[in-house]
């Protein structure tokens, strides 16, 4: 997902493809939610620290001159308890800040998770085309892609975010 340390992540994403004629660069999206629903059925202690033990993910940013950090569970409910948020990123955890006595757990449900969502039976994987536009909910819906080879031809996504309320307000306000 995109920027997990702050503390509110985009909510939508929208990448789209203006060239992609490089060699690899395939991308892929899993629903993580389906993932946490997977665990809430058959591992329920891996659920209950990924949705009760916070993690933390940081960002150093020097050319915005900034360190930012944020505290949160990887999976976060609703008041109703369905799912509301999902925050992963690997490449943007900290070191864990969390009790030595549940260090254990807290990694080994990390890793749990991590594994199922990388999980074929969860993945979808497709390529972009000039003039798609990938739109998902960031942080329900998370987005990879294999590596590309730079030399071997160009690849231009173009990013922007809306937060979710924009969309969810509009939809609310169309259904009535
Ligand atoms: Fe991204």
């Amino acid at each position: 997902m995109d920027l997990p340390w702050f503390e509110n992540p985009p909510g939508y994403q929208f990448l789209h493809c203006l060239v992609n004629s490089a060699k690899g660069g395939d991308s892929s999206a899993v629903d993580a939610f389906a993932v946490a629903e997977y665990l809430k059925n058959n591992d329920s202690d891996t659920f209950d620290t990924l949705t009760k033990i916070p993690l933390k993910f940081r960002d150093k940013d020097y050319t915005q001159e900034a360190h930012r950090s944020f505290y949160g569970t990887a999976i976060s409910l609703t008041k109703d308890g369905d799912y509301n948020d999902v925050r992963f990123s690997t490449a943007t955890m900290d070191a864990l800040d969390c009790h030595p006595d549940q260090m254990d757990k807290v990694y080994k449900s990390h890793h749990k998770f991590g594994k199922l969502l990388h999980d074929d039976k969860f993945q979808i994987k497709f390529r972009l085309r000039p003039g798609d536009i990938y739109t998902f909910n960031n942080r329900r819906v998370l987005h990879g892609r294999t590596e590309f080879d730079p030399n071997s031809g160009h690849r231009h996504l173009q990013g922007y975010y809306m937060d979710r309320d924009e969309i969810v307000g509009r939809l609310n306000y169309l259904k009535k």
